[in-house]
């Protein structure tokens, strides 16, 4: 979809919101809260989540973190002004609030705040029970400050907590209280970046499974530690070298084998690809360990392998 970048402000250091309008006015696709979208900018494709009220779809917000290590992407998107015209995608949901919970406890930290706000506008409007707890370095590091403290009648995020400038061990003693126990029916929903993710995952190891939310943003890089496999796609026959500077996508899209990717950071799971022989190197953020152990199926974008040569299903 083409939109314009009708509105940019800056939200906390660093972060820039945009505000994206359909060129003729017309309503956006809908979405639900939690849903993300990928950006085409300067060459590359990058996933942001929708932090606007999912019942408003005259436009969608994003908010941008200016990432110091950016590959090209945040920073392209800080370089928009008001008024250009940029290609996104429809929104896509792998965050959405479960049906039938009865309260929400939604953690983020830093740049990770963005889907929570959009679940916040859905779950006022069910009128369902939430605490937001929001971690950033300091106040000018809070993004959408002025959402999260607004406090008129329409619109009371009055359960929103902050926790501001704390290091490691306070920010764990934070969640451990949190987290201490899962209350029946609630659900706990978090974003933000890699450790503090860990943190969270760690903290909720007794929780029911099916209670527990997250979304990771961004990727730690992966450490290469193999000189290369062969990948066979097994629908073609064609017999693909992977070399160590290179991901799987990459080598077989260059092969002429066509792999749908998009974060191409093991995040979003668009890639998913079943494994019929040989044993992958799970690299991704989107399975889960048990389904990792069953090494059936892999995220190629940024997983590789310990066998010399891998049969997948492409
Ligand atoms: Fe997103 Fe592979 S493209 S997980």
């Amino acid at each position: 979809m083409d939109v314009i970048v009708e509105k940019i402000t800056e939200e906390a250091t660093d972060i820039k919101s945009l505000r994206l309008v359909s060129p003729v006015g017309a309503a956006l696709p809908s979405f639900e809260a939690g849903a993300h979208i990928d950006v085409h900018v300067g060459g590359t494709t990058r996933q942001y989540s929708l932090c606007s009220d999912p019942a408003d779809t005259s436009a969608y917000l994003i908010g941008v973190k200016l990432e110091a290590q950016s590959r090209g992407g945040s920073k392209a998107v800080h370089a928009l002004k008001e008024g250009d015209h940029l290609e996104i995608s429809a929104p896509r949901n792998l965050f959405a609030l479960a049906a039938g919970s009865d309260s929400a406890l939604l953690i983020g930290a830093g740049i990770g705040i963005t889907p929570l706000i959009a679940m916040m506008y859905q779950l006022k409007a069910q009128n369902k029970a939430f605490t937001l707890h929001y971690f950033a370095r300091s106040q000018d590091h809070i993004a959408f400050s002025e959402t999260l403290l607004r406090t008129d009648a329409e619109l009371d995020f009055g359960r929103v907590h902050f926790h501001l400038g704390l290091d490691a061990p306070a920010t764990g003693g934070q969640l451990d209280q949190l987290l201490a126990r899962p209350e029946n029916g609630q659900h706990v929903y978090f974003c933000g970046p890699g450790p503090f993710m860990e943190a969270i995952r760690q903290r909720c190891e007794d929780w029911p499974k099916d209670a527990v939310h997250f979304e990771y943003f961004s990727a730690e890089p992966v450490e290469v530690t193999d000189e290369g496999f062969e990948v066979i796609a097994a629908r073609s026959g064609k017999r693909v070298w992977v070399g160590p500077e290179q991901s799987i996508t990459d080598a077989l899209n260059a092969a002429g084998v066509e792999v749908c990717v998009s974060c191409e950071q093991g995040i979003c799971g668009t890639c998913l690809t079943a494994v019929l022989n040989g044993t992958p190197i799970h690299n991704d953020m989107f399975l889960n360990d048990a389904e990792k152990a069953k090494n059936d199926q892999m995220l190629p974008c940024i997983s590789r392998a310990s066998s010399r040569t891998l049969t997948l299903n492409i």
